[in-house]
């Protein structure tokens, strides 16, 4: 059993921090901005909160963020009432955020300079895998720390790899996001095609699914996508937010992303469309309107 803070109950943060406490046996206190939240997660886990991120983290030996983007990080980290004020020396900050692989070198640097450690950890699973603790999680750092952080993250994952140094975690996330994109807009045109075509859907994807077409988002999302129904799963905004991350990264180290840079401007028509909070599935809209 370990002493855990875990800063940041959202939609993922707060089941992730539940199987920490139930699943993994942990000794947990948690942070959320919105206190009405940590107040309702000590209830349901019987834990404890703080009131703020510098108080989860004291004596802690894991320390866990999953928060929106950079800017909130450094906000819970970095800032006034920061876990960094308080982490003792030893204690490994994990970072679950989808973020930059700058804002995790940063920490890393910061961190070190308090004798902490840093590993960026960012997850891909959804919503349903955080609640059924099956995330994968993709990780920077150094392999000592890892191999202490593993089986605390196990509480909440089903897979879970070192990528490399301090920021690959967040690359590798960006990899998968760069890979959805274009799965889903492929998805979404042929769904749109066999419509005007006017086949059934469901007969082919029945049919194709079983070969070289296959997908994870053909198997899970073409039913919702044929019904038009886009409201679940992981938001256009976040999705957004990712992709703006990747395009950044991509102009720094040179990679050419054709494909994800297009796709990035049909989620920017979703969300004129008023989708801001629609499945990224749905591309498929766009193409109906
Ligand atoms: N949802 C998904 O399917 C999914 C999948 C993979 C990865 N992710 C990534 O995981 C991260 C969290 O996603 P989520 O869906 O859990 O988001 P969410 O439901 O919007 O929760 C965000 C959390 O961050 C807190 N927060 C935001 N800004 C803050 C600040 N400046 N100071 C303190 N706390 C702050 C929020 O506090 P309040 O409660 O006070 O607002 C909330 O607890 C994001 O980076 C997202 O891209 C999400």
């Amino acid at each position: 059993m370990a002493k855990v803070a875990f800063i940041g109950l959202g939609v993922m943060g707060f089941p992730m921090a539940g199987h920490l406490k139930v699943k993994g046996g942990h000794d947990v206190t948690v942070y959320n901005r919105t206190a009405a939240k940590s107040a309702a997660w000590a209830e349901k886990f019987g834990g404890k909160s703080a009131p703020t991120p510098a108080e989860a983290a004291k004596d802690a030996d894991f320390v866990f963020t999953c928060v929106g983007n950079d800017d909130d990080l450094r906000s819970v980290t970095s800032g006034e009432d920061g876990v960094l004020q308080t982490m003792k020396p030893g204690a490994i900050l994990i970072d679950n955020t989808t973020a930059s692989a700058e804002v995790a070198r940063e920490l890393d640097v910061a961190a070190k300079a308090k004798g902490c450690a840093f590993i960026d950890a960012p997850v891909s699973g959804g919503q349903a895998g955080a609640e059924n603790g099956v995330l994968t999680v993709m990780c920077g750092g150094e392999q000592a720390d890892y191999d202490k952080a593993k089986p605390v993250i196990d509480a909440f994952a089903r897979m879970v790899g070192l990528m490399g140094p301090a920021g690959s975690g967040q690359l590798t996330k960006m990899i998968n996001q760069i890979c959805i994109a274009g799965v889903v807009q492929g998805l979404a045109e042929g769904i749109h095609f066999g419509k005007r075509a006017g086949l059934d859907i469901e007969k082919v994807v029945d049919v194709i699914s079983k070969g070289a077409a296959g997908s994870w988002q053909m198997e899970n999302r073409h039913k919702t996508m044929n019904e038009g129904k886009y409201d679940f799963g992981f938001a256009i905004d976040w999705m957004r937010k990712d992709l703006g991350i990747v395009l950044a990264e991509a102009r720094s180290n040179g990679a050419k992303l054709p494909l994800t840079a297009l796709v990035d401007q049909f989620y920017g028509d979703v969300q004129a469309m008023g989708g801001n909070r629609w499945d990224t599935s749905s591309l498929l809209a766009r193409l109906e309107k």
